[in-house]
């Protein structure tokens, strides 16, 4: 199957300027934000009128960093598949050799060379919690002088094989070695004012959603800011597999191939939690809500659901990164769309 997805313009309901907070107490009667989304190749440009200026994100998700050294001899039990897995790779557009440090400094180039507002890192940076590749990361990323967001995919934490719940290894290892990189924010869940908009990162590596995380984007929510949701894995859409697994209704044990592989316990029996299927019912639903960033799967793709655009972005592991401009609508368009 090609790599390359298309998108053409995706237009939804328009809400007017001038939101308080107060106006947002009750979200059910509010009319969705307009957007419209173009995307060609790995550019991706999102119009709305509630955007005033123009705001670059550099979007990085799954780069797969497998550096490590002699602080991580003793966790080689649990390092050695993923150590392996990405080692050398082939850069999804040329077809050339490349490999995840490359990719990764690459797309950081590319971000200081545009100046980018943002960097946005979403997950699955690191193939285990390695101290070496952590270190290595965060002084690659001061080099820029770009600020940057950092949300966990489910192999950043993992060590595998080692006990516990999926909760607790995620717990312990951001504990441990990934705090630095939230730079004072929540891990699970935080909010980034850039230019007027809202980007909310919700840690769902454990494909599940905790009631602070839901309780955290409802509030967000009743803002009425302008919100863009930037998570790890993929918000279920129809027809789509169960790696698009945040409120995947076919989600669960029955359907959970890669638990043997990646030594962790299996997904639950009963499959989503109430409050999992809750968050993605009012992602979709959300007003203020432009559209969702993700990765995990490692390829490309656009879904539209109720009108929201959700892109998934290509490996960094094999050189792929979004370059995502939130920009404000001329006159024109504005006629166009109302
Ligand atoms: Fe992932």
């Amino acid at each position: 199957m090609k790599r390359r997805s298309f998108f053409s313009k995706t237009a939804t309901g328009l809400f007017g300027l001038g939101i308080t907070s107060n106006s947002w107490a009750n979200t059910a009667d509010k009319k969705p934000f307009k957007v419209c989304a173009t995307i060609d190749q790995n550019k991706v440009s999102f119009y709305s009128e509630v955007i005033n200026e123009s705001i670059k994100v550099v979007h990085i998700a799954d780069t797969h960093l497998f550096k490590d050294d002699e602080r991580g001899i003793p966790y080689q039990k649990y390092s050695s598949r993923m150590a392996k897995a990405y080692n050398e790779t082939r850069h999804f557009q040329t077809g050339e050799k490349t490999n995840p440090e490359e990719a990764f400094e690459q797309a950081l180039a590319f971000a200081k060379k545009e100046k980018a507002d943002v960097i946005a890192l979403i997950g699955d940076i690191f193939s285990f919690p390695s101290e070496a590749a952590i270190e290595w990361v965060q002084s690659k990323l001061k080099a820029t002088g770009i600020p940057y967001i950092y949300v966990s995919g489910n192999h950043d934490w993992h060590y595998e094989g080692m006990e516990g719940t999926l909760e607790t290894l995620r717990d312990t290892w951001i504990g441990k070695r990934l705090l630095p990189l939230y730079q004072g924010k929540n891990p699970l869940m935080a909010s980034h004012d850039i230019k007027g908009v809202r980007f909310l990162t919700i840690d769902n590596s454990t494909y599940q959603i905790s009631k602070e995380q839901l309780q955290f984007f409802r509030k967000q929510v009743a803002t009425g800011i302008p919100l863009v949701l930037l998570v790890h894995i993929p918000m279920y859409a129809p027809g789509k597999g169960v790696y698009f697994g945040c409120g995947n209704p076919n989600w669960g044990a029955a359907t959970d191939g890669g638990f043997n592989i990646e030594k962790r316990p299996k997904w639950p029996e009963s499959g989503h939690t109430e409050t999992t299927l809750n968050f993605h019912k009012e992602v979709f639903e959300a007003p203020n809500l432009l559209g969702i960033f993700t990765g995990h799967i490692h390829k490309n793709s656009i879904e539209v659901i109720k009108g929201k655009p959700q892109i998934v972005a290509d490996d960094n592991a094999s050189g792929g990164y979004l370059d995502i401009d939130f920009l404000p609508m001329n006159e024109k368009d504005l006629k166009l769309i109302n």
